[in-house]
């Protein structure tokens, strides 16, 4: 196929609980986003407490063609003028990315289309490309309900993990907070809301692996203290009043933003090791909207003289747009993964890095 100059790239996104397509032209220096739809799926996993796979995987089956419909009408298109597909290949829930690849795979066969597999953290990862085309190499930290992980960005495909969480994500530690504490999903939202009224010294929660060297951390001994947090205020006072939940919420962010700052801050150390010439240290993640992380994280990165950048949330969480641009990367060097490629539920971005322990809702963590 001879490759136009501006490569027009439809994305598809279902490794979890969020149905999207979105188109993306690129030309080879910069990119623009002509339509991005998502349709979440909150509403279908309610009523089970958390994600359910089977019920994902049926959703994204029964919606993605008219997602993609969706994403094609929004850019004023039809197929004819789709150069290239690019979807989620992993890692995620296996039903779902079987949903998008066999759909990916159906649309580039009729149609006689390149096909790119995209690994879903390089679709988070370049996403201050596609917003800001951010110079490498940058830092990242992606941060959200599935994910945790700090990573150099040196490349297109050249991605270099410097710690991650080892247990929860904590978009995953909110939502499980939020629903110790009484408050409603998604937790972080609501978390957040609440400890604005809260005093965060009333309960001494842990900042866990600090004491330890490196990126790593932790999440899950902190949901366990704030448990036992609650069971201490119920014990004396018969349950929780309005001044306790806040109290709770509070002291739980404070600990959340503590643990993330410190190793934000040494992240940052060895990034600038490597004197990048315009240092950068960007989010991603719907944890990136809660405000005390955000300003915690931008006030460490100003004390560093480093350029902190936060993309719009709407491409900051799960989004097809990011896939799209991602995958345009790749399409305009002529690679095509064809009808060879399958689903990968399990795929680290940094494949030299060591395996990082536990999966998360999304599935594997790295
Ligand atoms: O990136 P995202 O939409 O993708 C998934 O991981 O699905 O992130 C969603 C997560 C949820 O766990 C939600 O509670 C958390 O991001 N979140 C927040 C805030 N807004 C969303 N966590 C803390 N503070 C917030 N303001
Ligand atoms: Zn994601």
């Amino acid at each position: 196929m001879t490759r136009a100059t501006t490569l027009t790239v439809l994305g598809i996104e279902s490794s979890c609980d969020d149905t999207a397509a979105a188109v993306v032209r690129f030309d080879g220096a910069g990119a623009q986003i002509a339509s991005n739809v998502v349709w979440g799926q909150t509403g279908l996993h309610a009523a089970f407490g958390g994600i359910v796979p089977e019920i994902a995987a049926r959703a994204h089956a029964e919606r993605l063609d008219l997602c993609i419909e969706a994403a094609l009408t929004q850019a004023e298109l039809t197929l004819d003028g789709i150069d290239g597909i690019a979807v989620t290949a992993g890692p995620g829930l296996i039903g779902g990315l079987l949903a998008g690849v066999m759909c990916a795979k159906g649309l580039a066969a009729a149609r006689g289309m390149p096909l790119v597999g995209v690994n879903h953290l390089a679709g988070h990862a370049l996403t201050p490309r596609l917003t800001d085309n951010l110079a490498y190499p940058y830092l990242l930290l992606l941060v959200s309900g599935g994910h945790c992980q700090f990573l150099i960005v040196h490349a297109d495909s050249r991605f270099e993990r410097l710690g991650g969480t080892i247990d929860d994500a904590p978009g995953e530690a909110f939502d499980k907070a939020a629903k110790l504490i009484g408050l409603p999903q998604p937790g972080g939202p609501a978390v957040e809301a609440c400890a604005r009224a809260g005093d965060p010294t009333r309960f001494a929660l842990p900042r866990p692996l600090l004491d330890r060297a490196g990126c790593d951390m932790s999440f899950s001994g902190l949901k366990t203290a704030l448990l036992r947090a609650r069971d201490q205020v119920v014990a004396d006072h018969g349950g929780l009043r309005m001044r306790d939940q806040a109290d709770l919420a509070a002291s739980f962010q404070a600990a959340m933003c503590d643990v993330l700052a410190a190793k934000a801050a040494r992240a940052l150390a060895l990034y600038r090791d490597l004197s990048p010439q315009r240092p950068a240290f960007a989010v991603a993640g719907g944890v990136a909207a809660n405000g005390p992380i955000r300003a915690a994280l931008a006030a460490l990165s100003a004390h560093a003289k480093t350029d902190f950048i936060a993309p719009p949330l709407q491409l900051c969480t799960d989004n097809a747009a990011m896939i799209a641009f991602a995958g345009a990367l790749r399409l305009a060097q002529g690679q095509d993964d064809g009808m060879t490629l399958s689903a990968r539920p399990r795929w680290p971005l940094d494949e030299r890095a060591p395996a990082m322990l536990g999966s998360g809702r999304k599935g594997a963590k790295a």
